[in-house]
């Protein structure tokens, strides 16, 4: 890191998938005209990768290979948007195939430290909000705020589910909960950069705020960050 990128202030925003910590991201980014790095969706982009590409997980060289060379494109076709050589991946990326791989290959070491740089070179004026697990822990960990969103793995489920049937997909709450169940326990025992708050972040438990409460929340701590930075 540069001495001109480390006085790029950061706003870390980690937690377990379904607590809204993507919206909240978003927000608090377009709030204050930062950058922002959605971090899952590197993961799921690299695990779409090596699922097209048939590479066997256990080989971690050839996937921390990939890892270093994806051939990525950020936002060309609309906010969020990711493309991967070429082809617009940003749907697939959302698949449960995309989440069952992106925390498969999260959990090999040298993935991780592949994924490491491209995750840094976000930090660029005038600030970013960093959107994923280990953001405050392990990329960011000088972040000016670290907040760590959670909420019952039932009430997660129930999110997603909403959103998922909104979509008019066909989905089945008994198995999105047992799906963000194993996910959890998968990112959460790992032995590199585990799922857990950082020792300075604010915990906050939205099970039962509403999604406006959460962003008054959020949005309060930024403000009081700011002030202090
Ligand atoms: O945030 P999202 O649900 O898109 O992340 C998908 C998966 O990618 C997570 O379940 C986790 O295993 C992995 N991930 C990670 N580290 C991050 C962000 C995501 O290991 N910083």
């Amino acid at each position: 890191m540069t001495g001109d990128s480390a006085a790029v202030p950061v706003i870390a925003i980690d937690g377990p998938s379904g607590t809204g910590k993507g919206t909240v991201a978003n927000h608090v980014a377009r709030s204050l005209g930062f950058h922002l790095l959605d971090s899952g969706a590197l993961y799921r982009v690299l695990g779409i990768a090596v699922a097209k590409r048939g590479i066997d997980l256990q080989d971690v060289d050839t996937v921390a290979a990939v890892a270093r060379d994806l051939d990525l494109e950020f936002g060309s076709s609309g906010p969020g948007s990711i493309h991967l050589n070429g082809e617009d991946v940003s749907l697939e990326i959302r698949t449960d195939l995309g989440s069952d791989m992106a925390s498969r290959v999260g959990a090999i070491p040298q993935a991780r430290a592949a994924l490491l740089e491209r995750q840094l070179a976000f930090r660029k004026p005038p600030g970013l909000v960093a959107d994923g697990r280990d953001m405050g822990t392990v990329v960011f960990p000088d972040s000016i705020l670290k907040i760590y969103l959670t909420a019952s793995a039932e009430e997660r489920a129930n999110r997603r589910y909403k959103q998922l049937i909104d979509k008019g997909m066909d989905v089945k709450l008994p198995a999105l909960l047992q799906d963000l169940t194993e996910r959890d326990a998968r990112d959460s025992e790992r032995s590199i950069s585990p799922l857990k708050p950082a020792a300075d972040a604010f915990v906050l438990d939205t099970t039962t705020l509403s999604e406006k409460q959460v962003m008054d929340r959020v949005m309060e701590m930024v403000s009081r960050a700011l002030e202090q930075a």
